[in-house]
């Protein structure tokens, strides 16, 4: 049987990204571990260009917006009051042939009859209740006392801090507070790459607001998070709302968006705009016994919050890019040839490395010089590579591959050395167009900062 062109592009996607440094298996000389990866060189520059831009956009362009870091480690009591330690599973069966786990609403079924997706099996245990949390023990007890968790969202931390960030904050309502953190989930069938891990990172808002205007900020907050993916390169085209109806939602929240995107293995999450009213600053004051209300001064009135939360996955998004940006085109070779290009067409906004910089030739010391000045000119405001070594062709192509939006070369004009007009001018190629346009390079840092920006 062939394999569907999809499932061969992200065969290919999986494999660019092992063979260029994007994302490796973790643990992979040991055989790997299920549901955990590692982000190599090229992985970890995407992967920090999408936090850090949404933590531009979103903490630091807004005035009422505020950050915080919180741990990982978690007290029992919290997510006890959350409703995790009870709630926060999935219902589970095993193949009794094959022995699978499996998460019970991704059997199979064939003429209305349940079935293990692996073997086809028929013989199912009954579905029970498998908590996804992590559990650990702090100190040297391992007793009951001293259980904690890994976090498995970062919004509670957030949600347990409100009060003391109310106060050195001095915001008034409406107002957030955003993290950017790992969670851990004890998944029972990771799969499709990163988009389903252990071990993931979130981004996370909790805005708070009025109870009179909780819905109007969940359509806010929707349509900025849709502006948000336009603006780091997916296409509106391929992001769909799901409202998610009444007996999905949680029994808390008034109102659930999912944004979902087409993945190559079909449509999914990306990310979760959820109305989650007061519930979870209630939970938290009635667990606690400390009061969560905000005292308004304008009309005198003290309340409990109530929150809008975007909740996104960093993990799932970098997916987004790579697979958006994965493309193969046809372009000539070192001599004149047509062949099969890759090239990843990221945003310059999200690509790891924004400028390739060749001299023309290596064993000539006037052009490798001025290259080096251009590094030089250039490094401090964004990521470049130096390359001088193979043919130009062979050192665009690279770049392409990894998806560098643009490269200057250094040649024998910039020395003046044909026309005395053209010294100190480069070359500047652009990965999609492949078209290059001669600059000087005094101009050159302004005119890339305004592209990559
Ligand atoms: N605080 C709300 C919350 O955690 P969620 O829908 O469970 O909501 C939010 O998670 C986002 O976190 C998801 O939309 C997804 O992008 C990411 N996420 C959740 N579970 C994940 C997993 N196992 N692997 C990778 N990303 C995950």
């Amino acid at each position: 049987m062939s394999t569907p062109p999809d499932a061969q592009r992200m065969e290919k996607i999986v494999s660019l990204c092992k063979r260029r440094g994007f994302i490796f298996q973790s643990s992979e000389i040991y055989g790997g571990l299920n549901g955990a990866w590692d982000y190599g060189p090229l992985g970890v520059e995407l992967k920090r260009n999408l936090k850090n831009y949404w933590w531009r956009v979103t903490v630091h362009e807004r005035d009422d917006v505020v950050g915080m870091d919180g741990s990982i480690l978690t007290h029992p009591a919290v997510l006890k009051a959350s409703g995790h330690v009870e709630g926060f599973s999935d219902p589970m069966v095993d193949c009794r042939a094959c022995k699978a786990h499996l998460r019970a609403d991704q059997l199979t079924e064939k003429k209305g009859v349940k079935q293990c997706p692996n073997c086809g099996g028929k013989d199912l245990t009954a579905p029970r209740q498998f908590n996804l949390m992590f559990e650990t023990h702090l100190g040297a007890a391992t007793d009951e006392s001293s259980i904690a968790y890994l976090r498995p969202e970062t919004a509670q931390s957030i949600f347990v801090q409100f009060k003391n960030i109310l106060e050195v904050s001095r915001k008034k309502l409406p107002f957030g507070i955003a993290q950017i953190g790992k969670a851990f989930r004890n998944e029972i069938n990771p799969r499709n790459f990163t988009f389903r891990s252990r071990e993931f990172e979130q981004m996370e808002l909790e805005y708070f607001c009025r109870a009179e205007q909780g819905m109007e900020f969940l359509e806010y907050w929707k349509e900025e998070r849709l502006r948000f993916y336009e603006n780091i390169g997916i296409p509106r085209s391929k992001l769909h709302v799901l409202t998610v109806p009444d007996d999905e939602r949680a029994f808390y929240s008034k109102g659930t968006y999912d944004i979902e995107y087409d993945f190559l293995f079909g449509r999914h999450e990306l990310e979760g705009v959820a109305y989650r009213t007061d519930y979870d600053l209630s939970q938290h004051q009635k667990a606690s016994g400390k009061s969560f209300e905000y005292f308004d001064e304008e009309t005198k009135q003290r309340f409990v919050p109530h929150v809008v939360e975007p909740s996104a996955g960093v993990d799932r998004t970098v997916l987004a890019l790579i697979s958006e940006a994965y493309s193969e085109d046809q372009a000539p070779d070192e001599k004149g040839k047509m062949e099969t290009r890759i090239v990843l067409r990221f945003h310059p906004r999200m690509a790891p490395v924004k400028c390739g910089v060749y001299p023309l030739l290596k064993n000539n010391p006037q052009l490798v010089a001025k290259a080096k000045e251009i590094i030089s000119l250039l490094r401090p405001h964004m990521t470049v590579f130096y390359d001088e070594s193979g043919a130009i062709g062979r050192r665009y192509r690279r770049q392409d591959e990894i998806g560098t939006p643009f490269g200057v070369t250094v040649d024998f004009e910039t020395l003046g050395e044909k026309d005395f007009a053209l010294r100190d001018t480069v070359t500047l190629r652009d990965r999609d167009s492949m078209k290059q346009e001669r600059v000087a390079m005094q101009d050159l840092l302004a005119i890339l900062r305004e592209r990559i920006t």
